[in-house]
């Protein structure tokens, strides 16, 4: 018996004794449960755990004909699904509509969101009068899965041409993050597809323990402020196997965020992975413990960028940026502490977020631009701990790309071309 079947023969006697010993007290458990009496479909799960139910959304008022607004039916069926132990909320494949939803927590526990179907957002602004920063949100959920196949579309056309950015002439107001996850915990999010969002496409907010993974997410290039996956203040995330283009960063990490690893990203079009922008306004950010790993970029403004605000105080640190392809990126490798995102020029300050432990290895491919590597660093704080190993950067089409280097001493292993002057 070779070592892998051993492991599997002693996991099925394992299981064997305990189903054993468990089929008494679990046949106690299910007499001492009241039967769950619903109008719906209810059906029991083979577990060992509390029955799984099925909540449909049709069987709850949602048409999914495309144009009326399902939203209430899409809550009712959640307050019920959230207050079942193990309930599965379907969503069948057809076109719903909604206006902002809200999903809260806590409910009983694992709770699974399975969308088969097509989700679409309102078109209507004034639907959003309430709150104009989200559409749909999971608020205080442990223990959720959001998977299925299924297509979350913010329908953001109305929302992008309203922007400030498309049109100068207009004030810059808010726009929806169509997928909010906020103050969650242990929640997974898998095999979904996320399309144009109207401002950001999902964001991860106060969370900790998430795996995000097999996430297409897509919007024109063009499309103002579109962040594909945002991080904010959550511990403990795994971004893997997901496809990233939209008009602005694919993922952005900032502030109060920790151990966040990005695998296996395909990025572009976009504005890249960006850690920040940070200290903002001369506020105080930490974001530490952030890998992304086998990366490969086309045609993005950047490629792995860290970016901070000068004025702003705390720290970026413990990065590793590793096994990454960049093919006609305009800015492959890049840190900004002289950040600037505003009309206003930004003046001199002594204070800024300070950049240590940043490891850049094996990245290769081409730059759209002749400076592949721009580490603009503070005077007063300049980037400390920055090394890197392997690196082959050169223009689109050939020919050398340079590095430019302000107020930096990196370290250098192996092959690393270019290299600062
Ligand atoms: C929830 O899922 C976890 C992990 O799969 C399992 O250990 C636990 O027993 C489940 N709880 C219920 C109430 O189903
Ligand atoms: C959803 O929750 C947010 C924050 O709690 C709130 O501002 C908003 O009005 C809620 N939206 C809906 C549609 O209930
Ligand atoms: C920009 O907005 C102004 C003010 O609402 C409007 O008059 C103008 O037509 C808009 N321009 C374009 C190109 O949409
Ligand atoms: C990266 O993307 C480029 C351009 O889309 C593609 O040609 C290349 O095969 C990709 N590399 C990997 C490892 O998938
Ligand atoms: C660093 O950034 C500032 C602000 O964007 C810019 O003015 C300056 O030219 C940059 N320095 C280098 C060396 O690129």
């Amino acid at each position: 018996m070779d070592s892998k079947r051993a492991v599997v023969h002693v996991l099925a006697v394992i299981i064997g004794i305990f189903s054993l010993f468990c089929s008494s007290c679990c046949r106690h458990l299910q007499e001492d449960q009241p039967v769950v009496h619903h109008h719906i479909q209810a059906r029991r799960r083979l577990s060992l755990s509390a029955p799984a139910v099925t909540f449909d959304v049709d069987d709850f008022g949602a048409q999914g004909d495309g144009n009326h607004d399902d939203a209430q039916a899409f809550e009712k069926a959640w307050k019920e699904a959230c207050s079942a132990a193990g309930a599965v909320l379907v969503v069948p494949k057809k076109n719903y509509l909604l206006g902002p939803t809200n999903f809260s927590g806590p409910c009983q526990d694992n709770t699974t969101f399975q969308i088969n179907g097509i989700i679409r957002a309102s078109g209507d602004l004034s639907d959003y009068d309430e709150d104009r920063r989200h559409w749909i949100m999971f608020d205080g959920v442990h223990n959720l899965v959001v998977q299925g196949g299924g297509t979350f579309d913010g329908n953001g056309l109305i929302w992008w041409q309203n922007s400030c950015k498309t049109n100068k002439s207009l004030p810059c107001k808010d726009a929806p993050t169509a997928l909010t996850f906020s103050n969650c915990g242990n929640l997974i999010t898998r095999n979904l597809n996320i399309q144009n969002a109207q401002q950001i496409h999902v964001s991860f907010e106060k969370c900790s323990d998430v795996q995000a993974t097999d996430l297409q997410v897509t919007a024109p290039g063009s499309s103002p402020n579109t962040d594909g996956i945002h991080v904010t203040g959550t511990q403990n995330i795994q971004i893997s196997s997901s496809t990233i283009g939209t008009g602005d960063d694919c993922i952005s990490i900032v502030d109060g965020s920790q151990d966040v690893q990005a695998m296996d990203i395909t990025c572009g079009p976009g504005h890249g992975i960006s850690i920040g922008s940070l200290g903002s306004g001369d506020s105080e950010a930490h974001v530490s413990g952030v890998t992304v790993n086998r990366a490969n970029f086309s045609g993005t403004t950047n490629g792995v960028r860290i970016k901070t605000w000068q004025g702003g105080s705390g720290s970026a640190s413990n990065i590793k940026f590793q096994n990454i392809e960049m093919h006609d990126v305009s800015n492959p490798i890049i840190i900004d502490q002289n950040y600037c995102d505003q009309d206003a020029p930004c003046k001199q300050q002594k204070s800024a977020v300070q950049v240590s432990n940043v490891m850049y290895q094996n990245i290769r491919g081409t730059s759209a631009s002749d400076v592949a590597i721009e580490f603009n660093c503070s005077e007063s704080l300049p980037c400390k701990g920055i090394a890197l190993q392997n690196i082959d950067l050169q223009k689109t089409g050939g020919g050398s790309a340079t590095a430019s280097c302000s107020n930096i001493n990196p370290d250098y292993i192996g092959a690393v071309s270019p290299r600062c002057p």
